[in-house]
């Protein structure tokens, strides 16, 4: 073995990248578009390139996460595994979009406490609940107000807005533009900081 092969760090990554990985923590209600978002915002990214990845909660459940179902303990263990695949990730020294509810505040610092300073960051897509319901893009409020989906988000299960996270959009009063350029000048002063 050379002294080259011993000395891998995640900092390696990051100069291969010519960026600092940074984690982009979406949480809102269902409906809210952190989906949407993540994926509009990875896409632009890209193209200015700088190199990202989406971790979508629906898709992490039909894979990684397909044991999990919505109690509170399965939502912790949900939020738990996605923290730490997005910690691997950025140790590649990616841009990690991160698309979950994530409803319980103790399960989001639980996360924030993986990285370090500077390169985690709350996104609060503050969408009243009466927004999210009426949107309803997959029909799933109206399934979960008839009791056919139990313990929703929103209805009979909580959702606990951050009290201080780096960014709150209010995604009732605000374009998906104008969202997607608020956060790409959020991310893009977190990745170029010397
Ligand atoms: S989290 O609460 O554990 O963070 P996650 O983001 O992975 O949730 O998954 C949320 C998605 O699962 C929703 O967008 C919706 O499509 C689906 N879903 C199914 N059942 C529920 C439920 N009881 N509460 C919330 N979302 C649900």
């Amino acid at each position: 073995m050379t002294k080259e092969d011993q000395n891998i760090h995640p900092d390696d990554s990051a100069r291969l990248m010519e960026r600092r990985p940074h984690v982009i923590w979406f949480t809102g209600l269902s409906g809210a578009g952190k989906s949407t978002l993540a994926n509009l915002l990875d896409r632009r990214l890209r193209t200015r390139g700088i190199h990202s990845f989406v971790l979508d909660g629906d898709l992490l459940r039909t894979g990684l996460n397909r044991d999990l179902g919505f109690s509170d303990a399965d939502r912790s263990e949900n939020i738990r595994r996605a923290a730490e695949v997005a910690r691997l990730m950025a140790d590649a020294g990616l841009v990690v979009l991160v698309a979950f509810i994530s409803p319980f505040r103790r399960d989001r610092d639980a996360a924030r406490a993986l990285f370090a300073a500077g390169q985690f960051s709350e996104v609060f897509l503050d969408t009243p609940l009466a927004i999210a319901e009426q949107r309803d893009p997959k029909g799933l409020y109206a399934r979960a107000r008839r009791g056919e989906i139990p313990q929703f988000t929103g209805i009979d299960s909580p959702y606990e807005a951050p009290a201080s996270p780096e960014l709150r959009i209010d995604t009732a009063t605000c374009t998906v533009d104008e969202a997607l350029e608020l956060l790409m000048q959020h991310i893009v002063v977190q990745v170029e900081r010397p």
